[in-house]
Protein backbone atom coordinates (compact mmCIF):
# COMPACT_ATOMS: atom_id res chain seq x y z
CA UNK A 1 0.00 0.00 0.00
CA UNK A 2 2.03 3.15 -1.14
CA UNK A 3 0.90 5.70 1.58
CA UNK A 4 1.74 8.69 -0.29
CA UNK A 5 4.41 11.26 1.16
CA UNK A 6 3.07 14.37 0.07
CA UNK A 7 0.50 15.80 1.83
CA UNK A 8 -2.38 16.89 -0.29
CA UNK A 9 -3.28 19.50 2.25
CA UNK A 10 -1.33 22.42 1.90
CA UNK A 11 0.75 23.95 4.57
CA UNK A 12 -0.80 25.63 7.44
CA UNK A 13 -3.87 24.79 6.64
CA UNK A 14 -4.82 23.88 10.08
CA UNK A 15 -4.70 27.65 10.83
CA UNK A 16 -6.83 28.68 8.41
CA UNK A 17 -9.57 26.51 8.92
CA UNK A 18 -12.71 27.56 11.60
CA UNK A 19 -12.51 27.39 14.83
CA UNK A 20 -11.08 24.44 17.18
CA UNK A 21 -13.81 21.23 18.47
CA UNK A 22 -14.96 22.34 21.87
CA UNK A 23 -15.11 19.75 24.23
CA UNK A 24 -17.43 20.98 26.59
CA UNK A 25 -20.62 18.27 25.93
CA UNK A 26 -18.88 14.84 25.72
CA UNK A 27 -20.79 13.66 28.69
CA UNK A 28 -24.22 14.23 26.79
CA UNK A 29 -22.83 11.46 24.51
CA UNK A 30 -22.21 8.08 24.77
CA UNK A 31 -22.88 4.11 22.91
CA UNK A 32 -26.02 2.89 23.29
CA UNK A 33 -26.72 -0.88 24.27
CA UNK A 34 -26.09 -1.40 20.63
CA UNK A 35 -22.56 -0.23 20.41
CA UNK A 36 -24.30 2.74 18.27
CA UNK A 37 -23.25 6.55 19.16
CA UNK A 38 -26.42 8.15 21.08
CA UNK A 39 -26.85 12.00 21.17
CA UNK A 40 -28.88 13.43 24.66
CA UNK A 41 -30.18 17.05 24.27
CA UNK A 42 -30.10 17.94 27.52
CA UNK A 43 -26.99 19.97 27.14
CA UNK A 44 -27.82 22.54 24.56
CA UNK A 45 -31.16 22.79 26.21
CA UNK A 46 -30.36 24.37 29.22
CA UNK A 47 -29.34 27.79 28.48
CA UNK A 48 -31.38 29.00 25.16
CA UNK A 49 -29.58 32.72 25.55
CA UNK A 50 -26.58 30.93 23.41
CA UNK A 51 -28.59 28.10 21.14
CA UNK A 52 -26.86 28.65 18.10
CA UNK A 53 -23.20 27.93 19.26
CA UNK A 54 -24.09 25.39 21.48
CA UNK A 55 -26.17 23.55 18.47
CA UNK A 56 -22.55 24.17 17.38
CA UNK A 57 -20.95 22.60 19.82
CA UNK A 58 -23.03 19.48 20.33
CA UNK A 59 -22.84 18.79 16.55
CA UNK A 60 -19.36 18.65 16.73
CA UNK A 61 -19.08 16.66 19.48
CA UNK A 62 -21.50 14.09 17.44
CA UNK A 63 -19.28 14.26 14.77
CA UNK A 64 -16.66 13.74 17.06
CA UNK A 65 -18.02 10.49 18.65
CA UNK A 66 -19.17 9.25 15.27
CA UNK A 67 -15.62 9.20 14.03
CA UNK A 68 -14.34 7.48 17.15
CA UNK A 69 -16.95 5.19 17.19
CA UNK A 70 -16.22 4.35 13.51
CA UNK A 71 -12.21 4.38 14.28
CA UNK A 72 -13.67 0.70 15.71
CA UNK A 73 -14.79 -0.37 13.10
CA UNK A 74 -13.53 -3.41 11.64
CA UNK A 75 -15.06 -3.60 8.19
CA UNK A 76 -15.03 -0.08 7.17
CA UNK A 77 -11.14 -0.42 8.19
CA UNK A 78 -10.26 -2.93 5.86
CA UNK A 79 -11.52 -0.84 3.22
CA UNK A 80 -9.94 2.52 4.05
CA UNK A 81 -6.73 0.95 4.41
CA UNK A 82 -6.79 -0.75 1.05
CA UNK A 83 -8.33 2.53 -0.70
CA UNK A 84 -5.87 4.23 -2.65
CA UNK A 85 -8.60 7.74 -1.98
CA UNK A 86 -8.06 7.32 1.23
CA UNK A 87 -4.68 6.65 1.75
CA UNK A 88 -3.74 9.98 0.08
CA UNK A 89 -5.84 11.34 2.26
CA UNK A 90 -3.85 9.98 5.12
CA UNK A 91 -0.92 10.93 3.79
CA UNK A 92 -0.83 14.01 6.07
CA UNK A 93 -0.82 11.96 8.97
CA UNK A 94 1.03 9.21 8.18
CA UNK A 95 5.01 9.49 7.03
CA UNK A 96 4.74 6.81 4.54
CA UNK A 97 3.93 3.09 4.58
CA UNK A 98 8.17 1.56 5.32
CA UNK A 99 10.73 2.04 7.38
CA UNK A 100 12.25 3.80 5.11
CA UNK A 101 10.11 6.37 3.71
CA UNK A 102 9.52 6.98 7.95
CA UNK A 103 13.31 7.65 8.11
CA UNK A 104 13.66 9.80 5.11
CA UNK A 105 10.88 12.07 7.03
CA UNK A 106 12.97 11.99 10.13
CA UNK A 107 16.25 12.71 8.53
CA UNK A 108 13.88 15.62 7.39
CA UNK A 109 12.98 16.64 10.68
CA UNK A 110 16.71 16.30 12.25
CA UNK A 111 18.02 18.31 10.16
CA UNK A 112 15.76 21.22 11.40
CA UNK A 113 16.83 20.23 14.72
CA UNK A 114 13.72 18.61 15.35
CA UNK A 115 13.70 14.44 16.86
CA UNK A 116 11.36 12.57 16.40
CA UNK A 117 9.36 9.57 17.87
CA UNK A 118 8.57 6.69 15.75
CA UNK A 119 5.56 4.98 15.94
CA UNK A 120 5.10 1.68 14.17
CA UNK A 121 1.08 1.74 13.22
CA UNK A 122 -1.31 -1.30 14.51
CA UNK A 123 -3.25 -1.51 17.69
CA UNK A 124 -5.90 -3.91 18.83
CA UNK A 125 -4.23 -7.02 17.73
CA UNK A 126 -6.75 -10.55 17.80
CA UNK A 127 -3.60 -12.81 18.01
CA UNK A 128 -0.25 -13.53 19.47
CA UNK A 129 1.05 -14.16 16.29
CA UNK A 130 0.26 -10.46 15.31
CA UNK A 131 1.96 -9.20 18.63
CA UNK A 132 5.16 -11.02 17.55
CA UNK A 133 4.95 -9.41 14.59
CA UNK A 134 4.58 -5.73 15.56
CA UNK A 135 7.33 -6.42 18.26
CA UNK A 136 9.92 -7.29 15.25
CA UNK A 137 8.75 -4.56 13.63
CA UNK A 138 10.04 -2.37 16.30
CA UNK A 139 13.06 -4.34 17.24
CA UNK A 140 13.86 -3.32 13.18
CA UNK A 141 12.86 -0.08 14.15
CA UNK A 142 15.14 0.60 17.22
CA UNK A 143 18.37 -0.90 15.17
CA UNK A 144 17.52 1.58 12.25
CA UNK A 145 17.18 4.64 14.44
CA UNK A 146 20.30 3.48 16.04
CA UNK A 147 22.32 2.27 12.91
CA UNK A 148 21.36 5.58 10.76
CA UNK A 149 21.72 7.96 13.22
CA UNK A 150 18.47 9.72 13.75
CA UNK A 151 18.12 11.89 16.42
CA UNK A 152 14.79 9.97 17.80
CA UNK A 153 13.44 7.06 19.54
CA UNK A 154 9.66 5.12 19.63
CA UNK A 155 6.76 5.23 20.97
CA UNK A 156 4.12 2.17 20.97
CA UNK A 157 0.43 1.01 22.32
CA UNK A 158 0.34 -2.24 24.78
CA UNK A 159 -2.54 -3.37 22.81
CA UNK A 160 -0.74 -3.80 20.01
CA UNK A 161 1.65 -5.90 21.88
CA UNK A 162 -1.41 -8.26 23.32
CA UNK A 163 -2.29 -6.73 25.74
CA UNK A 164 -6.19 -7.96 25.65
CA UNK A 165 -5.23 -11.30 25.09
CA UNK A 166 -2.21 -12.07 27.53
CA UNK A 167 -0.59 -9.70 30.18
CA UNK A 168 2.49 -12.17 30.21
CA UNK A 169 2.79 -12.06 26.17
CA UNK A 170 2.77 -8.01 26.23
CA UNK A 171 5.32 -7.55 29.10
CA UNK A 172 7.71 -10.25 27.33
CA UNK A 173 7.23 -8.34 24.30
CA UNK A 174 8.09 -5.15 25.52
CA UNK A 175 10.33 -6.30 27.55
CA UNK A 176 12.66 -7.21 24.69
CA UNK A 177 12.49 -3.66 23.51
CA UNK A 178 13.12 -1.84 25.92
CA UNK A 179 16.14 -4.04 26.58
CA UNK A 180 17.13 -3.72 23.20
CA UNK A 181 16.46 0.78 23.36
CA UNK A 182 18.51 0.17 26.61
CA UNK A 183 21.22 -1.87 25.18
CA UNK A 184 21.68 1.17 22.17
CA UNK A 185 21.18 4.44 24.48
CA UNK A 186 17.35 4.40 22.98
CA UNK A 187 13.95 5.14 24.79
CA UNK A 188 10.89 3.72 24.38
CA UNK A 189 7.51 6.21 25.26
CA UNK A 190 4.57 3.56 25.79
CA UNK A 191 1.64 5.62 25.01
CA UNK A 192 -1.67 5.81 26.67
CA UNK A 193 -4.91 4.41 25.52
CA UNK A 194 -8.27 4.92 26.88
CA UNK A 195 -8.88 4.59 31.02
CA UNK A 196 -9.48 1.04 31.18
CA UNK A 197 -5.56 0.47 30.20
CA UNK A 198 -4.22 2.92 32.37
CA UNK A 199 -3.18 0.78 35.68
CA UNK A 200 -2.07 -1.95 34.15
CA UNK A 201 0.40 0.66 31.68
CA UNK A 202 1.82 2.01 34.68
CA UNK A 203 2.11 -1.20 35.60
CA UNK A 204 4.40 -2.28 33.26
CA UNK A 205 5.70 1.07 32.67
CA UNK A 206 6.96 0.79 36.43
CA UNK A 207 8.59 -2.65 36.05
CA UNK A 208 10.30 -2.17 33.45
CA UNK A 209 11.79 0.96 34.52
CA UNK A 210 12.69 -0.90 37.52
CA UNK A 211 14.83 -2.94 35.55
CA UNK A 212 16.43 -1.09 32.47
CA UNK A 213 15.41 2.60 32.75
CA UNK A 214 15.09 3.13 29.30
CA UNK A 215 10.83 3.49 28.95
CA UNK A 216 8.34 6.04 30.03
CA UNK A 217 4.81 6.89 29.71
CA UNK A 218 2.33 9.21 28.44
CA UNK A 219 -0.14 10.82 30.54
CA UNK A 220 -3.79 12.59 30.07
CA UNK A 221 -4.74 15.66 31.66
CA UNK A 222 -8.48 15.11 30.91
CA UNK A 223 -8.59 12.00 33.13
CA UNK A 224 -9.34 13.02 37.32
CA UNK A 225 -6.55 10.52 38.30
CA UNK A 226 -3.62 12.01 36.60
CA UNK A 227 -2.64 13.99 39.47
CA UNK A 228 -1.89 11.46 41.25
CA UNK A 229 -0.62 9.15 38.86
CA UNK A 230 2.46 12.15 37.64
CA UNK A 231 2.85 12.27 41.60
CA UNK A 232 3.71 8.72 41.36
CA UNK A 233 6.03 8.75 38.12
CA UNK A 234 8.23 11.69 39.52
CA UNK A 235 8.77 9.92 42.38
CA UNK A 236 10.15 6.71 40.67
CA UNK A 237 12.36 9.27 38.31
CA UNK A 238 10.11 8.05 35.18
CA UNK A 239 10.02 9.93 32.07
CA UNK A 240 6.18 11.61 31.79
CA UNK A 241 4.34 12.68 28.20
CA UNK A 242 1.41 14.92 28.90
CA UNK A 243 -1.14 15.19 26.78
CA UNK A 244 -4.73 16.19 26.99
CA UNK A 245 -6.32 12.82 26.09
CA UNK A 246 -7.64 11.33 22.72
CA UNK A 247 -10.64 8.98 23.58
CA UNK A 248 -13.63 8.94 24.49
CA UNK A 249 -14.07 8.69 28.16
CA UNK A 250 -17.07 8.93 30.83
CA UNK A 251 -17.76 11.75 32.82
CA UNK A 252 -16.94 9.38 35.59
CA UNK A 253 -13.37 8.83 34.52
CA UNK A 254 -12.72 12.08 33.01
CA UNK A 255 -13.48 15.92 33.02
CA UNK A 256 -15.88 17.03 30.56
CA UNK A 257 -15.41 20.01 29.94
CA UNK A 258 -12.46 21.51 27.55
CA UNK A 259 -11.97 24.61 29.72
CA UNK A 260 -11.45 22.11 32.81
CA UNK A 261 -8.93 19.97 30.81
CA UNK A 262 -6.99 22.72 29.60
CA UNK A 263 -6.81 24.14 33.11
CA UNK A 264 -5.62 20.50 34.80
CA UNK A 265 -3.45 20.52 31.88
CA UNK A 266 -1.67 23.95 32.83
CA UNK A 267 -1.23 22.31 36.70
CA UNK A 268 -0.11 18.87 35.27
CA UNK A 269 2.59 21.15 33.17
CA UNK A 270 3.91 22.93 35.89
CA UNK A 271 3.84 19.68 38.70
CA UNK A 272 6.32 17.93 35.71
CA UNK A 273 8.08 20.98 35.38
CA UNK A 274 8.95 21.88 38.94
CA UNK A 275 9.75 17.67 39.96
CA UNK A 276 9.44 15.70 36.71
CA UNK A 277 11.89 13.94 34.98
CA UNK A 278 12.36 15.47 31.68
CA UNK A 279 9.11 15.77 30.46
CA UNK A 280 7.29 16.35 27.29
CA UNK A 281 4.79 18.63 26.56
CA UNK A 282 2.92 17.42 24.31
CA UNK A 283 0.01 19.74 22.76
CA UNK A 284 -0.32 22.20 19.50
CA UNK A 285 -2.64 24.55 21.65
CA UNK A 286 -0.64 28.17 21.47
CA UNK A 287 -2.33 28.55 24.96
CA UNK A 288 -0.68 25.40 26.28
CA UNK A 289 2.41 26.48 25.15
CA UNK A 290 2.77 29.96 26.25
CA UNK A 291 1.70 28.70 29.39
CA UNK A 292 4.79 26.18 29.24
CA UNK A 293 7.71 28.61 28.22
CA UNK A 294 6.10 31.56 30.62
CA UNK A 295 6.23 28.97 33.72
CA UNK A 296 9.81 27.81 32.69
CA UNK A 297 11.27 31.46 32.33
CA UNK A 298 9.88 32.63 35.89
CA UNK A 299 11.36 29.47 37.18
CA UNK A 300 14.39 29.68 35.99
CA UNK A 301 13.91 26.21 34.32
CA UNK A 302 16.44 25.73 31.52
CA UNK A 303 15.19 25.03 27.86
CA UNK A 304 17.27 21.64 28.31
CA UNK A 305 15.12 20.82 31.12
CA UNK A 306 12.00 19.46 29.01
CA UNK A 307 11.25 19.31 25.48
CA UNK A 308 7.70 20.28 23.36
CA UNK A 309 6.21 17.01 21.50
CA UNK A 310 3.51 17.23 18.46
CA UNK A 311 2.04 15.31 15.75
CA UNK A 312 3.12 14.65 12.33
CA UNK A 313 1.61 17.01 9.45
CA UNK A 314 0.13 19.64 12.32
CA UNK A 315 1.38 22.68 12.83
CA UNK A 316 3.97 22.34 11.18
CA UNK A 317 4.78 26.06 11.48
CA UNK A 318 4.85 26.07 14.87
CA UNK A 319 7.06 22.89 15.75
CA UNK A 320 9.97 25.11 13.20
CA UNK A 321 9.38 28.11 15.17
CA UNK A 322 9.89 26.42 18.77
CA UNK A 323 13.01 24.87 17.91
CA UNK A 324 13.68 28.41 16.00
CA UNK A 325 13.40 29.63 19.35
CA UNK A 326 15.91 27.23 20.74
CA UNK A 327 13.37 25.17 22.56
CA UNK A 328 13.41 21.12 22.40
CA UNK A 329 10.90 19.87 20.04
CA UNK A 330 9.57 16.62 18.92
CA UNK A 331 7.77 15.22 16.65
CA UNK A 332 5.81 11.77 16.55
CA UNK A 333 5.99 10.15 13.21
CA UNK A 334 3.67 7.52 12.47
CA UNK A 335 4.56 4.76 9.77
CA UNK A 336 2.93 1.60 8.56
CA UNK A 337 -0.12 0.19 6.98
CA UNK A 338 -2.36 0.06 9.73
CA UNK A 339 -3.28 3.43 9.96
CA UNK A 340 -6.79 3.44 10.19
CA UNK A 341 -7.44 3.94 13.79
CA UNK A 342 -4.61 6.67 14.53
CA UNK A 343 -5.95 8.29 11.32
CA UNK A 344 -9.64 8.90 12.64
CA UNK A 345 -8.72 10.08 16.06
CA UNK A 346 -6.57 13.03 14.10
CA UNK A 347 -9.78 13.92 12.69
CA UNK A 348 -12.16 13.35 15.36
CA UNK A 349 -9.87 16.23 17.14
CA UNK A 350 -10.84 18.48 14.76
CA UNK A 351 -13.95 17.99 12.57
CA UNK A 352 -13.04 20.23 10.07
CA UNK A 353 -9.82 18.01 8.65
CA UNK A 354 -13.25 16.14 7.89
CA UNK A 355 -15.02 18.86 6.00
CA UNK A 356 -11.65 19.91 4.10
CA UNK A 357 -11.47 15.92 2.77
CA UNK A 358 -15.13 16.12 1.78
CA UNK A 359 -14.53 19.67 -0.03
CA UNK A 360 -11.01 18.34 -1.96
CA UNK A 361 -13.04 14.90 -2.90
CA UNK A 362 -15.19 16.53 -5.37
CA UNK A 363 -12.55 18.98 -6.79
P1 LIG B 1 -6.54 20.94 21.16
O1 LIG B 1 -7.23 19.69 20.85
O2 LIG B 1 -7.14 21.93 22.06
O3 LIG B 1 -6.00 21.60 19.86
C1 LIG B 1 -5.28 22.84 19.85
C2 LIG B 1 -5.02 23.25 18.40
O4 LIG B 1 -4.14 22.30 17.79
C3 LIG B 1 -6.25 23.24 17.49
O5 LIG B 1 -6.91 24.46 17.57
C4 LIG B 1 -5.63 23.02 16.13
O6 LIG B 1 -5.07 24.20 15.63
C5 LIG B 1 -4.51 22.06 16.43
N1 LIG B 1 -4.91 20.65 16.30
C6 LIG B 1 -5.04 19.74 17.30
N2 LIG B 1 -5.36 18.53 16.79
C7 LIG B 1 -5.46 18.68 15.45
C8 LIG B 1 -5.75 17.79 14.36
N3 LIG B 1 -5.99 16.51 14.55
N4 LIG B 1 -5.77 18.30 13.10
C9 LIG B 1 -5.49 19.61 12.88
N5 LIG B 1 -5.19 20.49 13.87
C10 LIG B 1 -5.17 20.04 15.13
N6 LIG B 1 -3.39 11.07 23.26
C11 LIG B 1 -3.61 9.99 24.04
O7 LIG B 1 -4.73 9.79 24.51
N7 LIG B 1 -2.59 9.11 24.30
C12 LIG B 1 -1.33 9.32 23.84
O8 LIG B 1 -0.45 8.51 24.12
C13 LIG B 1 -1.09 10.46 23.04
N8 LIG B 1 0.14 10.72 22.53
C14 LIG B 1 0.37 11.91 21.90
C15 LIG B 1 1.67 12.25 21.50
C16 LIG B 1 1.94 13.50 20.97
C17 LIG B 1 3.33 13.85 20.59
C18 LIG B 1 0.88 14.44 20.81
C19 LIG B 1 1.13 15.81 20.28
C20 LIG B 1 -0.41 14.08 21.14
C21 LIG B 1 -0.67 12.83 21.67
N9 LIG B 1 -1.96 12.45 22.00
C22 LIG B 1 -2.16 11.32 22.77
C23 LIG B 1 -3.12 13.23 21.46
C24 LIG B 1 -3.59 14.28 22.45
O9 LIG B 1 -4.21 13.65 23.56
C25 LIG B 1 -4.61 15.24 21.80
O10 LIG B 1 -5.72 14.52 21.36
C26 LIG B 1 -4.05 16.03 20.64
O11 LIG B 1 -2.73 16.41 20.87
C27 LIG B 1 -4.88 17.31 20.42
O12 LIG B 1 -4.82 18.11 21.57
P2 LIG B 1 -4.01 19.49 21.68
O13 LIG B 1 -3.20 19.45 22.91
O14 LIG B 1 -3.25 19.73 20.44
O15 LIG B 1 -5.12 20.58 21.94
Amino acid sequence: MPVMMSSTIPRGMEETMSRPLQRGHRTSLGLNSMGRPVFKTAVYQKRRSHRSSEVRDVSLEVVRSLLIFLSRRKLLRKWMETSTLAQRFAARFVAGSSLEQALTVCRELNSEAITVTLDVLGESISSIEEAAAARDAYLRTITAIHENGVQGNVSLKLTQFGIDLSGDVCRANVGQLVERAAALNGFVRVDMESSEYVDRTLGLVCDLHDKYRAVGTVIQAYLYRSKNDIEMLNARGIRVRLCKGAYLEPASAAFPQKAQVDANYIALMQLLLDKGSYPAIATHDEKMIAATKAYAASHKISRDAFEFQMLYGIRRDLQRQLAKEGFRVRVYVPYGRAWYPYYMRRLAERPANVLFILRNMFK
